[in-house]
Parts: C-alpha cells; sequence; structure tokens
C-alpha cells in the first residue's frame, strides 16, 4: 500500500496539523523523517461538548494523537530525549496514550554541549546570525555528517556512550572554552543527562526501517511527515538561512528508511499568504500595516520560540518551485479564511531580479536576495468563510483566488482549510484516492 509524503511548502508554519487532522484514522504510521524539536505543529482538537483543546507538539509525530496510528520517530531525525520524554509525559497526564511509538536507534540525540553551542555561535554570528530555534539541531546534523554524533543506539552501552562523548567533548571543549569563552563540560554531566532516559527509552526503540517496509507490505497507509518545510530544506532552501535536514520529499527516503518506489503521493501544504521565522530572504515579506494584520489576524507567533512570524502575500513562484522539487500531487491551501475582508489580495506571480522578470525560482541566491515581487491584484471578498464545507459555498472572487493560485503553483488545491478546528475544512479531492 501507499508510502504518502507530507511536505511543506513554504518556510515552514503552514499548518500540517490540517493535514494530518485530515488523514488520522485512515493512517497507520506516521513518521516524521527529517528535524527535531525546532518544529512545532500546534493541533487543535474538538471536544465533545464543543471546546477546543490545543496541544503544540516540537518533536513526536501529530499522528500520536490518534488512536490507531503507530506514530515513528525516523532515523532522519534529531532527538532531545529530556523533550520527548516532556511531551510524552504531557500527553499521558492528559490521558493520551503513547505506547505505540517507534524510535529509530540509528536516530541521532542531541547532547547537551550541542544545545549551548547552537546558543553560543548564533549570539556571536550577531547581524549575521541564522536565527536558529537554538535547540541543538544545526551542530547535531553536523556531528552526524562528521561521523561524531552519539545516536540513539549508543545510550544503551553506557562505556560506548562515555567513549564517544570523550571524544566529542575533545573538540568541543576546545571551541566553547578557548573560542567562546564558555565554561568546560565534562564527560560525566553528557552520560548522565542522556543514560537517565535509557530504560524508558529501550521498549521504544525498533528498526523502524523494517517495521515500516513491513507495514507497507502488510497494505497499510504510511504517511511521511517532515518538519520544516522546502525552503528550509539545506540543499533546495535558501541556504544558508535553512535548517540543517533534508526537509523535501527526498528527505523521507533516507529519513525514515524507505525506498523512492513506495512513495505515492506527495501532500504539500501551502498557507494562503507566506509567513518566514528566524533571518534570511522573503521577497513578498510586508513590512507595513498589511503584515501587521496578517500576523494578527493569522495569529502568525512561533509555537517553539514565540518569536512573532514575518508576513507576506501569497508566493505562487515558491508554490510552483515547491511542486517541482518534492513532486507535489495535492496542495492543501491553509487559512484561507484569514484573507477575509481585504479589498485587494495580491498574488505573487514571478521576480524582476535588476529589471529581468524571473518565473522561475532563481538559482542563484544573490538574485534571490534581489527579486521584488511582480503581482496581480485579485478582488476580495468580505464574507466569513469559516462556516463553509463545500467548495461551492465560498464567495465567487474567494474561488477565484483559489483557481488562480492553483494555476500557476502546478498541482490540484485537494484541501482548504477556512479555520483553526479540525472539521474547517473543505475536501474537494480525497487526499487518499489520488
Ligand atoms: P534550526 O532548525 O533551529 O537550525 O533553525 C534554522 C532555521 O530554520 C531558522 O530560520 C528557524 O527559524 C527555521 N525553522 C526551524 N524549524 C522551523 C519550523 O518548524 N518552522 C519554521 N521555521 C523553522
Amino acid at each position: 500500500m501507499p508510502a504518502i509524503v507530507l511536505v511543506g511548502a513554504q518556510w515552514g508554519d503552514e499548518g500540517k496539523g490540517k493535514a494530518t487532522d485530515l488523514l488520522g484514522d485512515r493512517i497507520d504510521y506516521v513518521v516524521k523523517f527529517n528535524g527535531g524539536n525546532n518544529a512545532g505543529h500546534t493541533v487543535v482538537i474538538e471536544q465533545p461538548d464543543g471546546s477546543r483543546e490545543k496541544y503544540a507538539l516540537h518533536l513526536l509525530p501529530s499522528g500520536i494523537l490518534s488512536p490507531g496510528v503507530t506514530p515513528v520517530i525516523g532515523n532522519g531525525v534529531v532527538v532531545d530525549l529530556g523533550v520527548l520524554f516532556e511531551e510524552l509525559d504531557g500527553l499521558q497526564a492528559r490521558g493520551i496514550d503513547t505506547s505505540a511509538l517507534r524510535v529509530s536507534g540509528n536516530a541521532h540525540v542531541i547532547p547537551a554541549y550541542n544545545r549551548v553551542l547552537d546558543k553560543t555561535v548564533e549570539r556571536f554570528l550577531g547581524s549575521k546570525k541564522i536565527g536558529t530555534t537554538g535547540r541543538g539541531i544545526g551542530p547535531t546534523y553536523a556531528d552526524k555528517m562528521n561521523r561524531t554524533g552519539i545516536r540513539i543506539q549508543d545510550i544503551f552501552d553506557e562505556s560506548i556512550l562515555r567513549q564517544k562523548v570523550e571524544a566529542a567533548l575533545e573538540v568541543k571543549n576546545q571551541i566553547l572554552v578557548k573560542l567562546y569563552n564558555r565554561r568546560e563540560m565534562s564527560v560525566d554531566e553528557v552520560t548522565s543527562e542522556l543514560l537517565q532516559y535509557a530504560e524508558r527509552l529501550r521498549p521504544m526503540v525498533a528498526d523502524t526501517s523494517l517495521e515500516v517496509s513491513d507495514a507497507l507490505d502488510a497494505g497499510k497507509i504510511v504517511l511521511c511527515e517532515a518538519g520544516q518545510a522546502t525552503l528550509l530544506d539545506v540543499d533546495h532552501g535558501t541556504y544558508p538561512y535553512v535548517t540543517s535536514s533534508n526537509a523535501t520529499a527526498g528527505g523521507a527516503c533516507t529519513g525514515a528508511g524507505i525506498p523512492p518506489t513506495r512513495i505515492t503521493s506527495v501532500i504539500g501544504i501551502f498557507k494562503a499568504y507566506t509567513t518566514r521565522v528566524g533571518e534570511g530572504p522573503f521577497p513578498t515579506e510586508l513590512l507595513d500595516d498589511s503584515g501587521e494584520y496578517l500576523r494578527k489576524t493569522g495569529a502568525e507567533f512561533g509555537v517553539t520560540t514565540g518569536r512573532p512570524r514575518r508576513c507576506g502575500w501569497i508566493d505562487t513562484v515558491i508554490g510552483r518551485y515547491a511542486h517541482r522539487i518534492n513532486g507535489i500531487t495535492d496542495f492543501v491551501l491553509t487559512k484561507l479564511d484569514v484573507l477575509s475582508g481585504l479589498e485587494q489580495v495580491p498574488v505573487c506571480v514571478a521576480y524582476d531580479v535588476d529589471g529581468v522578470r524571473h518565473d522561475e525560482m532563481p538559482a542563484d541566491q544573490s538574485a534571490f536576495h534581489h527579486a521584488t515581487p511582480i503581482y496581480e491584484e485579485l478582488p476580495g471578498w468580505f464574507e466569513d468563510i469559516s462556516a463553509c464545507r463545500r467548495y461551492e459555498e465560498l464567495p465567487e472572487n474567494c474561488r477565484a483566488y483559489v483557481e488562480f493560485v492553483e494555476q500557476r503553483i502546478g498541482a490540484r488545491i485537494s484541501v482548504i482549510g477556512v479555520g483553526p478546528g479540525r472539521s474547517e475544512v473543505i475536501v474537494r479531492h480525497d487526499l487518499l484516492e489520488g
């Protein structure tokens, strides 16, 4: 049966929870394949009494909230064990059964020194900073590539763990002390922090690649869920203002351990406007009242760091690029309700780069830094659309906006989000039908 990949099509925070909510009980496995606790999903669950419960997840795959789903932390993830158990304890306290969680023994852990280094280096960079989440993500992926990382499986053998931590600290302490004037860290403090979780972690650790492959053979449906998003991908994003992993569909193969031939569809989440946190180029960014309007109306504040998100109009050049890089088969257009009440809705259709029109994403980094958006202004709509459940119920101008965007981004918009709640969606095409 199919493996489906879910990716963000912009700079993150597109609202992936909307799609996972929608697929929820029809999925058997949800595999997080990249990133770590730099992510932030807010999942809103409507209770039987009509009230709404908000869950903020940073590390755990959102499938953890759906009964019957096996949530998996794949080998491509970097795991802060303290955060893992904090989130599990938080969910268990709210009566959620988390016992099905599987964690790859090949996933890397985020040791204390990498959290310190991430924050220290950012401070040191000053105006040249990346604007990371400060969770140790970059240094941990760097160690992985450098072959000096610590993996989940290492914490079950104290002597191996100590050897690895010792080797890492030989270098890290030089950097911390000599370069950044920070205190030295001891092998004991780093290893004991990791070891305290070993017994609770042991039953969750599995050969997740094999388990997922067996599940696919048995006809189960597997959703591979990306952290971050296309333009934060270390290869295809706005480097160096990116995260340190592959957040695009290709990352699902390496980060979950499944072959490309098993992937049958790719769902791209695309917000009806654009947001970004951290530094880096953002052609449609609005530094005026319109940006403030989007931030307030869309409640655009980071789930992980609480930072106000930078806001701008929708950019279909980015949508088209995300479609190409990921092979998106279906888009989910989120937060369309936030655009209600605008006289005109600008849609970026191309860039002007030093007097030359670019219809596609410029391959050259400096060109993207110089890109100014070319807009087409579409007439807005004033109706509250949050109660609409069928596409035909949307105001005519709103449908024209959806169809205009759809035509430019290259794949159908199958689902539209019209409000934060789980049921506040319009389904035009079933995401599982292909
Ligand atoms: P890091 O992933 O903490 O190394 O941060 C690198 C860049 O990715 C920064 O600009 C972060 O703000 C951004 N980033 C990381 N995770 C997310 C996310 O889940 N949503 C949006 N931006 C993110």
